[in-house]
């Protein structure tokens, strides 16, 4: 049995990975510059790159002629200063000849429109000359590369995603919809609910993929047409991979993961759940919009904390951030600098969450093309005087003093279950508010709470193992398969807290709505039957009284026939007046609860406030602070790190309660520490026995 603080590496590394990508091949031209990156790499405090990511028109400019000199030499003089190397195969951008030789590598829209050479990230998955090229390419890297000491992590291809409608890709499609539905295709036909505006099927060969031009309207279709992208994805990566793990298998894989928008929520295309298997090692690219005018910075925190929270768990292991910004980006609607003291804040609050690494996009800033104003560490002026370059080297300085950090996790007894499927399907589902369905969006209203609390929460998937949890936390689950509601029912039976929302358990796997009322275990574990749910206009309000107070209702509230269940809070106003809004029960060894509508911010403090203290859900460090101050701890065998952080404007005092040791500056600590705006300060506490 592994014990709950061992640790794990998930580089071949034993101390913080800080650095980013590097493209030496825009500036093979300038030996200058190349052996400044080296002097300045030092002076940044900087040890990893990522290299060869868009590299492949200068590896191989014309087809079967190679050129990997200059990458030897990157490799061999980073690796003299002590870096080390995470290598990319270059399939997220190839080159033209490609392109002209081999137009079935070229991607087509859903409108069935054949995309021109151009851009990158745009491949056909299916196309087998692309898997061959790819193929063949990783094999010469991993041969040449594989025993490089300076190597400690693969990258494979750049953030994956889109999807190509080829006919290639159709013809993929099909044969995964008969594996799927074992060659029936009266199956099929049932499962998508044929029938309707008489979309049955009478051979496979018409079954196309959705497309603004023709079917879209079939649920099921697009629901399946979603899950063959993500594993025709992974299919393609797993093509990528074969040499590599045969040459290498002790070196680590990571493809580098989104978020979708500046806005901060999980990347929706992909069913990251499933790609997680085939990876070692989750890795994701966070670009924040620090300091936008829209939230307060401890909003935004709290959705990135989310996000790190997802993918950690994803593997239950620490993750690397891939890359961030050392101070801007080009793409946000408003490219701002991020503060002072920013860089190194939002840095730590990756390390905090279980990141092993601060790594950015990118090292230099290019001369030319569209990235030449996102944020590097190197800028065009080469300086190492700056204020983000300072502000980078100081993140190393940091970064070097945490190696007991690497490989610790963060143990938690709560958790939020986030699930892909589901978001689809609901989205897909016309009725209920078109705007207002924001699922990962109320996911993260009842993440608040305990981020807000310092309680360490995971956010899991449907598949993972619920039993180590004492609270399991299930908003909107529109899509539950007889599966997953069996396994909440034995979650609920053996003990567990579970909570779950309005809009859940409508419809099965098949996007199918269930008949006949509510499912029948899911009415037995929560006691009760949703009878309608009704949605509002943004200027409509209700309320809910629960524990004498008295909160609002926006967007949707479910009225529900109790059936055993004891009611906790009631409307207030409308049709459905005094009738259940919020409900509790208890079934087996366990309990769960039913919050019938969506309430406001508040709501959510009090109702999860009562259980934690119910549960005895504790912070690992527990210290009282005002809002936009957060705690977040990793735990090694016989100590905690803690991460003070203060994600505020102003500044904020918290007291101590016992002796810690500051890691950067080894100074003993008690009593009062007060915090300036953005600060962030990491102690060691440890562990009494
Ligand atoms: C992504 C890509 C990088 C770069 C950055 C810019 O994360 O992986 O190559 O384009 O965006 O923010
Ligand atoms: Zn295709």
């Amino acid at each position: 049995m592994m014990s709950k603080h061992e640790k794990t590496y998930v580089a071949k590394a034993d101390f913080m990975l800080h650095g980013g990508d590097y493209n030496p091949d825009q500036w093979l031209d300038r030996p200058d510059i190349l052996s400044d990156d080296i002097k300045l790499m030092q002076l940044a405090h900087t040890n990893t790159f990522s290299v060869g990511i868009f590299a492949w028109s200068t590896l191989e400019p014309e087809e079967g002629v190679y050129n990997f000199e200059w990458l030897d030499n990157i490799i061999d003089n980073i690796y003299k200063i002590g870096g080390r190397i995470i290598l990319a195969t270059p399939s997220g951008a190839r080159p033209a000849w490609m392109s002209e030789k081999y137009p079935e590598v070229l991607r087509v829209n859903g409108s069935r429109v054949k995309q021109l050479h151009g851009g990158r990230h745009n491949h056909c998955f299916t196309s087998g000359v692309y898997r061959e090229k790819t193929q063949q390419m990783n094999r010469l890297l991993a041969e040449r590369y594989g025993n490089h000491p300076a190597l400690v992590m693969w990258h494979i291809s750049n953030e994956y995603g889109g999807e190509c409608h080829c006919d290639q890709c159709q013809e993929a499609f099909r044969t995964w919809l008969k594996d799927k539905y074992n060659n029936d295709l009266k199956a099929l036909n049932d499962s998508w609910w044929g029938p309707f505006w008489s979309h049955t099927f009478s051979d496979w060969s018409q079954i196309e993929s959705p497309s603004p031009i023709g079917e879209n309207a079939v649920h099921g279709l697009n629901l399946d047409w979603r899950r063959f992208v993500t594993d025709q994805t992974i299919d393609f990566y797993k093509n990528e991979i074969v040499p590599i793990r045969e040459i290498t298998p002790e070196i680590p894989i990571t493809t580098n993961f989104m978020a979708d928008t500046f806005d901060l929520i999980p990347f929706q295309s992909l069913d990251y759940s499933k790609f997680s298997k085939h990876l070692d090692v989750i890795s994701w690219d966070a670009y924040p919009a620090w300091h936008n005018d829209w939230e307060s910075t401890a909003n935004l925190a709290m959705k990135v904390a989310f996000i790190d929270d997802l993918y950690r768990s994803l593997k239950q292991q620490p993750f690397l951030l891939m890359e961030s910004t050392p101070s801007l980006v080009n793409w946000h609607e408003v490219n701002k600098a991020k503060r002072p003291g920013m860089h190194l804040l939002s840095s730590m609050q990756m390390i905090a969450h279980g990141s092993d690494s601060v790594m950015y996009f990118q090292w230099r800033k290019s001369r030319g093309s569209s990235e030449k104003f996102h944020g590097a560490v190197v800028d065009h002026d080469n300086s190492s005087e700056n204020r983000v370059f300072q502000e980078v080297a100081k993140v190393g300085q940091v970064l070097e003093k945490l190696p007991k950090v690497v490989g610790t996790n963060r143990p938690s007894d709560v958790a939020i279950l986030y699930d892909w499927e589901s978001n689809w399907a609901l989205n897909d589902a016309q009725g209920y508010g078109l705007e207002t369905k924001q699922y990962p969006q109320t996911l993260q209203e009842h993440y608040r709470p305990f981020w807000e609390k310092d309680i360490p929460v995971d956010v899991i998937t449907k598949e993972q193992d619920f039993s180590p949890y004492k609270l399991l936390v299930v908003p909107m689950l529109y899509l539950m398969s007889e599966e997953t509601i069996a396994r909440l029912k034995a979650f609920v039976a053996n003990g567990g807290r579970l909570v779950t929302t309005y809009i859940s358990g409508v419809v099965n796997e098949y996007d199918l709505t269930y008949l006949g009322g509510w499912h029948k275990d899911l009415q037995e574990i929560f006691g009760l039957n949703p009878l309608e749910t009704d949605t509002l206009y943004p200027k409509d309000e209700n309320y809910v009284t629960f524990n004498n107070q008295k909160y609002l209702v926006k967007d949707y509230a479910t009225i529900i026939d109790v059936n055993g269940a004891i009611t906790e809070g009631t409307y207030l106003q409308d049709f459905y007046k005094s009738k259940p809004a919020v409900t509790s029960h208890s079934h087996e060894k366990g309990k769960t609860y039913y919050i019938g509508a969506r309430l406001d911010e508040q709501f959510h403090r009090d109702f999860y406030s009562d259980l934690i203290s119910e549960l005895e859900l504790k912070a690992i460090f527990p210290v009282k602070h005002s809002p936009g101050v957060s705690i977040q701890v990793r735990q090694g065998e016989d100590a905690d790190y803690v991460f003070i952080m203060n994600f505020t404007e102003e500044q904020q005092v918290v007291v101590l309660d016992s002796e810690v040791t500051d890691m950067v500056t080894g100074e003993i600590l008690s009593g009062e520490m007060t915090l300036d705006q953005y600060e962030v300060r990491i102690v060691e506490k440890s562990r009494g026995n």
